[in-house]
């Protein structure tokens, strides 16, 4: 008994049919120019060998504008899940190839359908998008079949991380579904992505303007900030997505990939202490001290060319997987606005979905001061970070390096915020607000009198007043610690939280000012 070879031949055939997308020509046309089919973005993404397919044999069923008689392989989307590392991912790639990857109802549908066992398994999911757009011969079922991935989009998240890469055109509406994702990598050059282009633009506004000022992944990586991160190509968008997935658990149940396997080292590093300028004035660089904190300096940064004066991203401290939030006195003296708030708050509630403890590193002077900040609404965006911080409930380190003041200090997570444990360094300072303002308040009769008692009022202020041991007598610091202790002592703190368990009042979730 064998099966009949007949049977394993028309097999063979329609697997090839599929195999082959929109024609081998159309692919070798792609290749040469570079880009990626949407099975290499498959295959290059899992291990190999690993990938199962779902719904290779989908058909559409449209009889409009001659649809009937169009075959579209795999409905010009691939489906299914492989394995990443050691960890199987669901993810789904859009073939240009095969009407322009555009999305009629079975298409969505085949989305829906990997999404859905996605969250049934807890995996995460990997799309690429590269369609243009709603498939127009299907007419209102393409915009329902949007919907319904909208739905998943949001449905999924929280559970099990989303990471959509745009790898090429994203328009209108279309763009809505890896908005709803939690991470965005956009291809440099091949991509773009807008909901109303230059030339829909101008019809409707008279402004001029082109691709590369609304759509491009520059403008979107600098100025939107609507995206994360920006690849050079095909390659490296995968390899950027195998990175975030090494940090990153594979469903909100479960924990990030800790390596806990090595014991604690505790012994000082005196090149931290080094990274302070010995005057005042001079910035400390975020990331040279982020470079010190984390293991092998392998820091994985996230949105590093938007609101630059914060920077976030992933490490591992001895082996505990963090999210870091620092402020970077290098860009805006480190002061938090509307786009740092945003960029960090976003940041801060991904790690708390998905259980990745919080370290945060404090230098700044406050909220930044402006009429464009006020109008743009900084106190709502500015309380969004007073939300994440205080809404998290995974474990949350905080290190004050040099400037706490005012409102950022609660806003970078100050104990009274919920942090677990709260570090600052001898350089720190603590107050209301910075020493030069306090003291033309306080004492302003006596700088009229006398403006050379100006200087030493303020030294007397910082001492007296801004002192981080003024803050550790009132209880609102842990501990004051030389900068060269801060990698031992946060790795402790980290392995001392790790199995913190906190329960809030039920609710069906919380009003942050969006
Ligand atoms: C059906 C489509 C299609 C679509 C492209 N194709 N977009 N078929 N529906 N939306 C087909 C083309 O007819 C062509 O088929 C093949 O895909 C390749 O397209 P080209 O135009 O030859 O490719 P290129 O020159 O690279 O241009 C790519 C493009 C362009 C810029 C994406 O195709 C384009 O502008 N498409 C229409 C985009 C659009 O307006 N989409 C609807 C948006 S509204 P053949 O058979 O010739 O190879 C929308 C609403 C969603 O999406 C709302 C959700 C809430």
């Amino acid at each position: 008994m064998a099966v009949k070879k007949e049977l394993l031949k028309e097999l063979q055939t329609r697997r090839e049919k599929v195999l082959a997308g929109g024609g081998q020509d159309k692919l070798d046309a792609r290749r040469k120019k570079g880009l990626m089919t949407a099975r290499d973005r498959l295959d290059n993404l899992f291990q190999p060998g690993t990938f199962m397919e779902f719904g290779m044999h989908a058909q559409h069923s449209c009889h409009n504008f001659g649809m009937e008689k169009k075959e579209l392989p795999a409905d010009g989307v691939v489906a299914g899940t492989g394995y990443v590392g050691d960890r199987p991912v669901a993810a789904y790639s859009e073939d240009f190839t095969v009407a322009g990857g555009s999305l009629g109802s079975m298409h969505a549908q085949k989305i829906c359908d990997i999404m859905d066992f996605a969250q049934q398994s807890g995996m995460p999911v990997v799309c690429f998008n590269d369609s243009g757009g709603a498939r127009i011969q299907e007419g209102v079922e393409s915009l329902s079949g949007y919907g319904r991935v909208f739905f998943r989009n949001v449905y999924l998240s929280g559970v099990v991380p989303q990471i959509a890469v745009i790898a090429g055109p994203c328009a209108g509406g279309a763009a809505y579904s890896p908005a709803l994702t939690d991470f965005q990598v956009m291809v440099k050059d091949q991509a773009n992505m807008f909901i109303t282009g230059p030339e829909v633009i101008f019809a409707a506004t008279g402004q001029k303007c082109t691709m590369a000022e609304v759509g491009s992944a520059a403008a979107h990586a600098t100025i939107s900030g609507n995206i994360h991160f920006v690849a050079e190509n095909d390659a490296h968008a995968i390899a950027i997505v195998q990175k975030l997935l090494s940090f990153i658990p594979s469903n909100n149940i479960m924990d990030p990939p800790h390596d806990l396997s090595q014991p604690l080292v505790l012994s000082e590093d005196p090149g931290m202490d080094d990274l302070v300028p010995e005057d005042g004035k001079n910035p400390i660089d975020i990331k040279a001290v982020i470079g010190r904190l984390v293991d092998n300096a392998d820091f994985f940064e996230v949105q590093m060319d938007f609101a630059k004066n914060i920077v976030v991203g992933f490490g591992r401290i001895q082996g505990v997987v963090v999210g870091i939030i620092g402020n970077q006195p290098k860009f805006k003296a480190g002061a938090l606005d509307i786009d740092a708030s945003d960029k960090a708050a976003r940041f801060i509630r991904f790690c708390n979905i998905f259980n990745i403890p919080l370290v945060t590193l404090v230098d700044t002077g406050g909220f930044l001061p402006g009429v464009a900040q006020e109008r743009g609404g900084i106190i709502r965006h500015g309380a969004k970070m007073l939300f994440a911080y205080g809404a998290a409930t995974v474990p949350k380190i905080t290190v004050i390096l040099r400037k706490a003041y005012g409102g950022a200090y609660l806003a970078m997570c100050s104990k009274d915020l919920g942090a677990d444990l709260v570090f600052a360094w001898p350089t720190a300072e603590i107050a209301v607000m910075g020493a030069e303002g306090a003291v033309k308040i306080l004492y302003k009769r006596e700088i009229d009198k006398d403006p050379s008692s100006e200087s030493s009022l303020i030294a007397d202020y910082r001492a007296k007043f801004a002192s981080p041991y003024q803050a550790a007598g009132k209880g609102i610091i842990t501990d004051v610690i030389r900068p060269a202790q801060t990698r031992a002592m946060v790795a402790m703190a980290l392995r001392n939280t790790l199995s913190k368990r906190e329960t809030r009042p039920p609710k069906k979730h919380g009003n942050i000012p969006l």
